[in-house]
């Protein structure tokens, strides 16, 4: 029995002891082999697993970013105490800072290079709003997977972009990095752009994790003045503004920047009920959100919060979870947690998300850049193709009187006048990246490549793009006299857009009229070409000229593309994304505005509209012409009648009637007669890019979906009514070919 006891007590001593030895040396391998580091390891295990690894002062570190690398941040990095760096370029630089995260700093997590690849990263596309003009998602999707290529290529790993922001109002020089006035066609290209810039796999070294940005109504500032007070309500945040974030959400993107502007009262750098209650509760986003530019310390200036620590407790419990170059977070965190001011979890969830998208974008298994692959990449052949491919989609002929365009390749003489017809700056619009002027094709050169060896150029800049100097328009009016055409580029300079470039007249700036008006008195022939990051009013233009192509800013293919347009070698297929307006005094003006109590009528005067101009825009949403004609027949709705959880099915022929092969755009609108709260005169909810051959015709079809019919009700419920709805195809917002209806009749 003694003899046994002994035993009993040295057994189990000496499995006491195993199992003490197995548990520290498995301590030891998971320290050697942390779980988090195991790439085999599903991503939440290895996100938790690192968390509990962290000191809260790790956890804020990752919070954190900066901008543009300088050493005194190097010892910030090996204390783990910043996440991202924002604008450090090239891979040799980049490098160098991860080095240092990963082999000076405790526990090894990879730093987040992002910057602004907004069109193109050494490749610049068009701008963002032209992109949108081209109506073709595949093709822009294309364009934000070379644009991630050559941005990895140079060691970015996550761009701001694209920006989503829907805007109404030109003068917002903004409207430029967006898509325009519709939120289904900015939904369609926010998906399409975080489809190209993310990929099938985010954890392939050369996509870019996406940034929907500005979250959100930033296009909404009041005067279309940058940065101004954003005064929405609910029901229009969620039925206009908040969609193409939605599609970006749904369409897999990684990150969104919360915005500069309040929403009615509330910053959205500390709105919960955005940054929370919508898009985390409600649509189930698990990436993270990064601040805008200093959003978080602009709180105080707002007069939201008294001061920084009060700011970032705002922003941090709103759920903004990094801190873009605020400094606001690195200095408030600790000590706001260490007070009990913000319980840990919460700076715990906000590590959590930034983990999980580095996780994803597979930083921790390729942390670096390789060196020297960049060289080949920018600016190849085929990037420069898919360039001058979106440059042509992108433009929108805006009138063709007496069929000026295209030109003959033999004409025998040609003036070519105007501050943008030789220009390379300008043509790559605002935020062209890693964009440099000498790589832009002008468009001179573009026209010269075209015509035949016989044509005579003449060229002369006529004025500057902004000044008062009339200096210049004898020489041009020279020239214009004896060329068979002019062809005169006008419009803004590409600092005449973009962030804090409102403009509060829609002019051509300067003397570029005064040049315009001045040519047009030569009679000699005149196409104008416009080149502009935003909708200009030029009704003098659209009356008097014959022939007007909007270029926009069209990036480094520019000349060749508008060439290409010019000389008929691709048929024109660009439509408005946005409207253009007579006037500012019109502003806002948008195609899917209401009906009012009193809708517009011509010659009744009291009616909603003005004395002295028409109600209706210079040029509609949706519009651009061809060289050739389409013709609409056959309108087929199907069910006529159904319940309100089926889908509708459209189909429409589309006949080429004229006679070069060319492209349509074969627009879907909606009208939901009435509502438990008032509905849209016109919704676009569906469009198909096709080319047709001269004389073919070709079904269009397009479903409408229970979701396309739904909207924001009178109790805040997305449902669909029931109820009749017009249904209307056709070329523009304006230019309804067909019309139908169906009913749709409760749930089946
Ligand atoms: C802009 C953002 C941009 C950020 C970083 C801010 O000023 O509003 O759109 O992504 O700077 O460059």
């Amino acid at each position: 029995m003694k003899r046994k006891g002994y035993l009993d007590f040295f057994g189990k001593l000496a499995v006491i002891f195993i199992i003490l030895a197995s548990l520290t040396s498995m301590g030891q391998s998971n320290i050697k082999n942390p779980i988090y580091l195991n790439p085999d390891q599903p991503i939440e295990k290895r996100v938790k697993d690192l968390l509990t690894r962290m000191t809260l002062e790790e956890k804020i570190g990752q919070m954190c970013q900066f901008s543009v690398f300088t050493e005194k941040y190097g010892k910030l990095v090996k204390g783990g105490k910043v996440g991202s760096f924002l604008n450090v370029l090239g891979a040799e630089n980049t490098n160098k800072i991860q080095r240092i995260a990963l082999e000076q700093s405790r526990l090894k997590i990879p730093l987040i290079f992002g910057f602004d690849v907004i069109h193109g990263y050494r490749t610049i596309f068009p701008i963002p709003l032209a992109e949108a003009a081209t109506w073709n998602p595949q093709l822009v999707e294309k364009a934000a997977s070379i644009s991630a290529l050559e941005a990895t290529s140079a060691g970015i790993d996550w761009t701001f972009a694209p920006m989503v922001d829907i805007a109404r109002d030109p003068r917002w020089g903004r409207i430029a990095e967006g898509f325009g006035e519709d939120p289904y066609l900015a939904s369609v290209f926010s998906a399409a752009k975080v489809r190209g810039f993310q990929g099938k796999e985010l954890s392939n070294p050369f996509t870019l994790v996406a940034c929907l940005k500005h979250f959100v109504a930033y296009g909404a500032a009041e005067g279309g003045r940058d940065y101004n007070t954003s005064e929405v309500s609910e029901r229009t945040l969620r039925n206009v503004y908040l969609p193409p974030f939605k599609a970006g959400v749904e369409a897999g993107a990684g990150t969104l920047m919360s915005a500069f502007n309040e929403i009615s009262g509330i910053p959205a750098s500390g709105n919960r009920h955005t940054l929370t209650e919508i898009l985390r509760d409600e649509w189930k986003f698990d990436g993270f959100v990064v601040s805008d530019w200093g959003s978080i310390a602009e709180l105080i200036p707002h007069g939201f919060a008294e001061d920084s620590a009060h700011a970032a407790k705002e922003a941090v419990i709103a759920g903004v979870d990094m801190d873009m170059e605020g400094r606001i977070y690195i200095s408030n965190l600790l000590q706001l947690v260490k007070d009990g001011k913000i319980p840990e979890e919460v700076i715990d969830k906000a590590v959590s998300r930034i983990l999980r998208i580095k996780f994803r974008a597979g930083l921790f298994e390729h942390p670096y850049t390789k060196i020297d692959q960049s060289k080949s990449i920018m600016l190849c052949k085929e990037h420069l193709q898919t360039a001058r491919e979106e440059v042509r989609e992108s433009l929108v002929l805006l009138k063709n009187e007496g069929n000026l365009l295209p030109l003959r390749k033999d004409i025998k003489s040609l003036a070519v006048i105007g501050p943008l017809a030789d220009n390379q700056a300008d043509l790559l619009g605002t935020w062209a990246g890693r964009g440099v002027a000498e790589d832009v094709v002008p468009i001179i050169k573009g026209i010269r490549n075209k015509v035949s060896g016989a044509t005579k150029v003449y060229y002369a800049k006529g004025c500057n793009i902004d000044d008062t100097s009339t200096n210049g328009f004898d020489e041009a009016l020279n020239i214009a006299r004896k060329a068979a055409m002019v062809l005169l580029v006008v419009g803004e300079s590409a600092d005449m857009s973009g962030e804090a470039h409102s403009r509060a007249f829609l002019d051509l700036p300067g003397v570029q009229k005064d040049l315009i008006q001045a040519i047009y008195t030569t009679g000699t022939p005149t196409i104008v070409l416009i080149l502009t990051g935003r909708p200009l009013s030029i009704s003098w233009v659209k009356k008097n000229i014959k022939a007007i192509l909007l270029c926009w800013h069209p990036g480094v293919q520019g000349g060749n593309g508008i060439a290409d347009v010019l000389f008929g070698d691709y048929n024109p297929s660009g439509r408005l994304p946005v409207s253009f307006p007579r006037t500012i005094g019109q502003i806002p003006i948008y195609y899917n505005h209401k009906n009012t109590g009193r809708p517009p009528k011509e010659n009744i005067r009291w009616t909603s509209k003005y004395i002295d101009i028409p109600w209706t825009p210079l040029f509609p949403f949706g519009y651009g012409e061809s060289y050739t004609s389409f013709e609409y027949s056959n309108l087929q709705i199907k069910p006529k009648e159904t319940g309100s959880n089926k889908e509708i099915r459209v189909s429409v022929d589309v006949k080429n009637t004229g006679d070069r092969r060319g492209e349509e755009v074969v627009q879907l609108y909606i009208h939901d007669l009435f509502g438990s709260v008032t509905r849209p005169v016109k919704e676009l909810k569906g469009f198909k890019k096709i080319s047709l051959k001269p004389g073919e015709k070709k079904t269009v079809n397009f479903i409408i979906t229970p979701e396309k019919l739904a909207f924001y009700d009178r109790n805040m419920n997305f449902v669909v009514e029931p109820g009749t709805f017009d249904v209307m195809v056709g070329k523009s917002s304006e230019n309804i070919q067909l019309t139908g209806s169906f009913e749709i009749i409760g749930d089946q």
